[in-house]
């Protein structure tokens, strides 16, 4: 048969991305629906990060404002502040989960293996209430241990199977796996634990981010045998793994230095990345599952009215990634201007959005 030259599909759901706040925000979140994305899943690690219901309802506020058409999902920083309290709280004014990153994983054992055991009372409420748990699956590198950036992910893994079986009605999502032992073990378990993945570890190794800053990210993205694990779970079309870009916009001069900030910077042009790639490896066809249904069913999420519906049309037609998003100045806070480089940055692309 011949290859399909126009897709449409519903609009995408984003369930992790970075929306920054200040000047950024203001040149990142009129993008979403750029990249045919009309659900996102918010990150809390803003400066401060966003830890109570108040904070999170102001900055979805400002999404709405900036993105009428977008349905905003809001999270939580978890933090040993975190009360059982503020999360029934969270639960009644609709806020969706709770991120867990590995600065939050305190050491709290005898033979020094970190342990999530002080956040127990807090995971409870989350799963009586039905919060979804958002884990940034990493442990902190440690020479003695042999963990560094490569194993970092493989060997948190048995923290999930653990979570898990202490609390197996909560739902949590492995976020961002880079590994085939990471794919492996969400496999292996229940119903209730699922994954996101990545355009850009849908496409990179280790060889293309180091000494290439604007592929560095975390977690790196690891071996050809890790990539094709991800390539694998997502061409056979597995419900409990779907799109969470993890798009993270950094000042060109962040990533452009001694030591680059780590995050890829997708949201523009996130359907026509995917489709590409997916195509790439004759996955085209699993584009909408993974892109738009499988995440929102997975949380059981449906979007406000008027946002579902509607459908985003891709073509086969190849064009050039821009070099460069410009952000304005913010006199507020002080910030200068500047340019984030976008995934691609100068690339082709071989599907564009027409309507
Ligand atoms: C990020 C953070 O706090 O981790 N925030 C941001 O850029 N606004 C990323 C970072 O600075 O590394
Ligand atoms: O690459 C990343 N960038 N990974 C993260 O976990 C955080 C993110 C960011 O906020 O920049
Ligand atoms: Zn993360
Ligand atoms: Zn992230």
């Amino acid at each position: 048969a011949m290859p399909a030259n126009e897709i449409t599909l519903p609009t995408a759901s984003d369930f992790h991305i970075h929306l920054r706040q200040d000047a950024m925000m203001r040149m990142v979140v009129p993008r979403v629906a750029e990249g045919g994305v009309s659900l996102a899943y918010v990150m809390p690690n803003l400066r401060p990060p966003i830890t109570s219901t108040e904070q999170a309802l102001t900055y979805k506020a400002h999404l709405e404002k900036l993105a009428p058409n977008v349905t905003f999902l809001m999270t939580l920083f978890l933090s040993p502040d975190l009360t059982p309290d503020e999360v029934r709280r969270a639960k009644q004014a609709g806020i969706v989960g709770v991120k867990s990153y590995p600065r939050g994983v305190t050491t709290n054992s005898d033979s020094g293996i970190e342990s999530y055991e002080i956040y127990y009372p807090v995971f409870k409420v989350m799963e009586e209430e039905g919060l979804v748990l958002n884990l940034h699956g990493e442990i902190p590198s440690d020479d003695e241990k042999d963990v560094c950036f490569m194993n970092a992910e493989e060997k948190f893994l048995p923290h999930l199977a653990q979570l898990h079986a202490d609390f197996p009605k909560l739902k949590i999502v492995l976020e961002h796996a880079t590994s085939k032992a990471a794919v492996d073990m969400v496999k292996s378990l229940g119903d209730t634990v699922a994954c996101t993945i990545t355009v850009h570890h849908l496409e990179l190794i280790v060889d293309d981010w180091a000494g290439q800053a604007h592929h560095f990210c975390k977690p790196v993205a690891k071996y050809p045998h890790d990539r094709k694990a991800l390539r694998d779970v997502v061409a056979e079309g597995h419900s409990r793994f779907f799109l969470g870009t993890d798009s993270a916009p950094h000042p060109h001069t962040a990533k452009e230095t001694a030591h680059a900030h780590a995050g890829v910077f997708t949201t523009p042009l996130v359907l026509p990345y995917l489709a590409t790639i997916l195509d790439s490896f004759g996955a085209l066809d699993r584009l909408q599952g993974f892109a738009c249904e499988f995440g929102k069913r997975f949380y059981g999420v449906v979007e406000k009215d008027g946002h579902g519906g509607r459908t985003v049309t891709l073509k086969r037609t190849s064009f050039a990634v821009p070099q460069t998003y410009n952000f304005e100045a913010d006199v507020v806070v002080g910030t200068e201007a500047g340019g984030v480089v976008p995934f691609w940055a100068g690339k082709e692309v071989g599907w564009r959005i027409v309507k």
